[in-house]
């Protein structure tokens, strides 16, 4: 069974040589063929080839499903006292973890379960159609294991974040914490994890830890990734490019030494500005990054304390407002940047053998979900040909 999508008005691609030349590769007055779960054909209108069944997008934009490469979905309550707060002047810490933390470790199976539930359908409804979750809100072996068990329910993309901040309990012995993490923990967490990640941060863990806990996870098979430079400067990004990691996420704070690294590996940057937004911290230079060369995603860090959106659309308005992005370059990051951020090659584009994971917008052009912010600008949603809304 296959579908042509025609009449669209803008498609955006993400592949140069099948559009315009430009890394979004637009095509106007275009069209696409999705088989099963693929995207068959992509090109003009006027040379479609005949499907079984037709979809008339009548000049509407179409572009890529969202890849979402950073979120923490698997939680229990909520943080909206501590966000008032912090509208009132207190700062952000690591130490609100803690409050989710017990939340998450009093909750059922069922209860994170149906949380994921909940947000995974916002997130789809938003038209992310490939998202990434991780544990470390339970910082138990077993509450970690259970939360990577139900995330796994949800996405293939689950990472062991056992190294969130060490929990009350070890607030003595942070040493030992560390060996557990990177000891039992990860013996139970591995099978369900394909990636490890750490919060290398003050407050957090130190540079020293976050290696050991990134290379054991390393030495199990998991793809490495970590958050770094969210409070301040610190070693974390140059550790996780040193290891190569997929990704280092945050970069509110770099050093000109972080750039650098940043530039000439292949670890992704990843911005995160719901978290500037919620936190009220400095926005992160994406401009500084791009002009360096680095590649970078955006990414709504979905969470209860540093940034409760599941609204890809929002934080690109955000990082072209306040990060230096184009629209261009920001729906990009959203999109093939989060790709590149997961080490995917079959989603965040619409191109021939890719997932037919596509969102059609209600406005002629892409750049409306920035020029248009706060406007629920998604019509519809196909995700791995099948379509929502
Ligand atoms: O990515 N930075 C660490 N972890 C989350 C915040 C989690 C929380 O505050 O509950 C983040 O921002
Ligand atoms: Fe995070």
């Amino acid at each position: 069974m296959n579908v042509l999508h025609t009449g669209i008005g803008e498609l955006v691609t993400n592949d140069p040589a099948t559009g315009d030349g430009s890394p979004l590769g637009l095509l106007h007055d275009a069209a696409l063929v999705v088989e099963d779960d693929r995207i068959a054909w992509v090109g003009p209108a006027h040379r479609a080839p005949a499907a079984d069944r037709r979809v008339d997008h009548e000049g509407d934009a179409v572009i890529p499903g969202f890849v979402d490469s950073h979120a923490h979905l698997v939680f229990a309550g909520e943080r909206s006292a501590e966000f008032a707060a912090r509208a009132s002047g207190r700062p952000y810490s690591a130490g609100g973890i803690r409050t989710t933390v017990a939340a998450t470790r009093a909750a059922s199976d069922e209860d994170l379960d149906a949380g994921v539930a909940r947000l995974a359908g916002e997130m789809l409804a938003a038209g992310i159609t490939t998202f990434e979750t991780k544990s470390g809100y339970g910082l138990t072996v077993a509450d970690e294991r259970r939360a990577l068990e139900i995330a796994g329910r949800w996405t293939p993309e689950t990472t062991y974040l056992g190294a969130h901040v060490v929990p009350a309990e070890y607030a003595a012995r942070r040493d030992d914490y560390v060996d557990l993490v990177r000891g039992p923990m990860l013996d139970a967490c591995a099978p369900h994890a394909r990636w490890v990640d750490v919060f290398c941060e003050t407050g957090a863990f130190d540079v020293d830890e976050a290696r050991a806990v990134l290379e054991a996870g390393r030495d199990r098979g998991l793809g490495v990734r970590a958050h770094a430079g969210q409070l301040g400067e610190g070693g974390g990004v140059r550790l996780a490019v040193g290891l190569g990691a997929a990704a280092v996420d945050h970069c509110t704070f770099l050093s000109d030494d972080d750039v650098e690294a940043l530039a000439s590996g292949a670890t992704v940057a990843t911005l995160l500005p719901g978290v500037e937004f919620s936190t009220r911290t400095p926005w992160a230079d994406g401009r500084r990054l791009l002009d360096a060369g680095v590649r970078v995603a955006l990414a709504t860090d979905c969470n209860p304390g540093s940034s409760y959106t599941s609204s890809t659309a929002f934080c690109l308005a955000l990082a072209v407002r306040h990060m230096g992005l184009s629209p261009a370059e920001a729906l990009h990051a959203a999109t093939a940047g989060g790709a590149a951020a997961l080490r995917r090659s079959d989603v965040g584009r619409l191109v021939p053998g890719a997932r037919a994971d596509l969102v059609r917008l209600a406005a002629p052009s892409y750049v409306h979900l920035a020029y248009r912010p706060g406007v629920p600008l998604v019509r519809e949603v196909v995700s791995g040909g099948v379509r929502y809304g």
